[in-house]
């Protein structure tokens, strides 16, 4: 039996189930302690922290509400440290996790669209985010260096890893030094 999944931001009832699909997505809960970081600070955008829910007829939603959390991405705010001097505040991705039994079947595809959609919403320029171009380039996201912006990325990845998703209300004088929050601060 196939599950329908439905994108909607989190609510206060779905925390735990976050950091449970996040942490097993990822391995460890480094990631999900992020989730918390981030919620927990000024750079929080409740409408950009997004839930995959299937209902429960092929996962047993053991909450009770007939659904089940099987996937959440994160938007959330950054800062610009423009070339021509100023910083001004942006939106990046991450993390963006899926449950491991349930990966491969779209879910983390719809994620990102929902949520380049609810920066879009929030009449944002672009989104920018640290991830496999191989993977991210399927939803519209293209190097940040070509709209000449660049991330702190670790020293394990290539440059190519800075990626750009285009906006509305994109503007191309918008280049410079992307800084990340504190929540992000020994996230390797
Ligand atoms: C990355 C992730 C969210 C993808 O979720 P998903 O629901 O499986 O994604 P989709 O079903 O939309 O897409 C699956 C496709 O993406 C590919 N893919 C997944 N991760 C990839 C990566 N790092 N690089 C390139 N392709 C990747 C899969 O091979 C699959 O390819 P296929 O369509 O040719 O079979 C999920 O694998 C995950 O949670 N991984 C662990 C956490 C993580 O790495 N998050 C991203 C970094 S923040």
């Amino acid at each position: 039996m196939t599950a329908t999944i439905t994108i909607r931001p989190e609510g206060i009832d779905d925390h735990a189930a976050i950091r449970e699909v996040v942490t097993a997505a990822f391995g460890s809960a480094a990631e999900a302690d992020l989730v918390d970081r981030i919620r927990a600070s000024p750079e929080y955008v409740p409408s950009g922290s997004l839930v995959a829910v299937a209902d429960s007829g092929a996962d047993g939603g053991a909450d009770g509400q007939g659904e089940v959390v099987v996937g959440h991405v994160m938007i959330s705010g950054a800062t610009l440290e423009l070339s021509q001097g100023g910083v001004r505040p942006i939106v990046m991705l991450s993390p963006l996790a899926v449950r491991p039994d349930r990966q491969r079947d779209g879910i983390g595809g719809s994620l990102v669209r929902a949520a380049v959609a609810a920066a879009d919403a929030l009449d944002e320029p672009f989104v920018v985010l640290e991830g496999a171009p191989a993977y991210y380039s399927r939803f519209g996201f293209a190097p940040a260096a070509a709209h000449g912006i660049t991330l702190p990325l670790p020293h394990w990845a290539p440059p190519e890893a800075a990626q750009l998703h285009r906006l509305r209300h994109d503007d191309a004088s918008l280049t410079g030094r992307v800084v990340y929050p504190a929540a992000f601060d020994g996230l390797g």
